[in-house]
């Protein structure tokens, strides 16, 4: 039961080995779910894994680039083999853009790197894996999404300003990305979301400026992927809350 964390519950969260990623496996793994941490180094996954493991959660790493196509239809063998099913897929990997770039002086080959990770990678997992979602029959697939790429979201959003405009691009295409797939899986089971964490802490200098502490904007995310089986699809939210985009 992928709400109530039933131990048989297999969690994929993607970009784990670090950050935001890193605490949702932790907070997933607390709820009794077997959690798969995705890495693209496996110095780095293994050590996520084994920082779980030593906490007493039952976490594995597997290696794979989210924006290897290859790299993700081997994800995809190696979780069957070793697991049989995922029911919650977290697409939380991300690209950052450099906050002077703006639309107009825009690097494009730096921008489409960050789609190719950002809007890409997610679309890529999703697709290889959805045969392993819908054997559950009530799988949870949340995109860790950002204000950045929202109306409402009044400090960095859309409307806020210029900078980090592959960011922004990438993370509102995400969220449509979310609003299109929760539609072609209605009635599936499968429920489908994007979540803005919030500004979260997760690099030096960050809680200056406001951002509140990783359990917290993990939270977030653990919430969509933990909803019950008449939960919401095709939604975006922060804290449970709906936001615009
Ligand atoms: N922090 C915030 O304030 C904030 C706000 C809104 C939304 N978000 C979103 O929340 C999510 C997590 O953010 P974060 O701050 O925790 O990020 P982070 O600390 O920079 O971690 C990003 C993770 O993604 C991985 N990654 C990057 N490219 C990858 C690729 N091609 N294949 C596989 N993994 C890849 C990184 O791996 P490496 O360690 O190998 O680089 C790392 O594990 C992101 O989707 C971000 O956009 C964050």
């Amino acid at each position: 039961m992928t709400g109530s964390g039933d131990a048989r519950t297999v969690a994929l969260v993607t970009g784990a080995n670090r950050g935001i990623g890193l605490e949702v496996a932790r907070q997933l793994a607390r709820r009794g779910m077997t959690v798969v941490v995705g890495a693209r180094e496996a110095a780095k996954g293994e050590g996520a894994a084994g920082e779980l493991a030593s906490e007493g959660l039952d976490a594995h790493a597997v290696v794979f680039d989210v924006a290897d196509g290859a790299s993700v239809g081997r994800l995809a063998e190696e979780i069957e083999a070793r697991f049989g099913r995922v029911d919650v897929l977290v697409n939380n990997a991300a690209a950052f853009a450099d906050w002077t770039e703006t639309v107009s002086g825009a690097d494009l080959e730096n921008a489409r790197t960050v789609l190719d990770i950002n809007l890409f990678g997610a679309w890529r997992v999703t697709q290889a894996l959805l045969p392993l979602l819908r054997r559950g029959g009530r799988g949870r697939v949340v995109n860790v999404s950002s204000g950045a790429g929202s109306h409402g979201e009044p400090y960095f959003g859309l409307a806020s300003g210029p900078s980090a405009a592959s960011y922004a691009v990438s993370k509102a295409a995400l969220t449509a990305l979310t609003s299109k797939l929760a539609v072609e899986l209605d009635g599936s089971g499968i429920l489908v979301n994007a979540v803005d964490p919030g500004l979260t802490a997760t690099a030096p200098g960050m809680e200056e400026m406001g951002a509140r502490p990783i359990p917290e904007g993990a939270s977030s995310v653990v919430w969509a992927a933990t909803l019950p089986d008449d939960g919401s699809t095709g939604g975006f939210f922060r804290d449970g809350e709906p936001l615009p985009w």
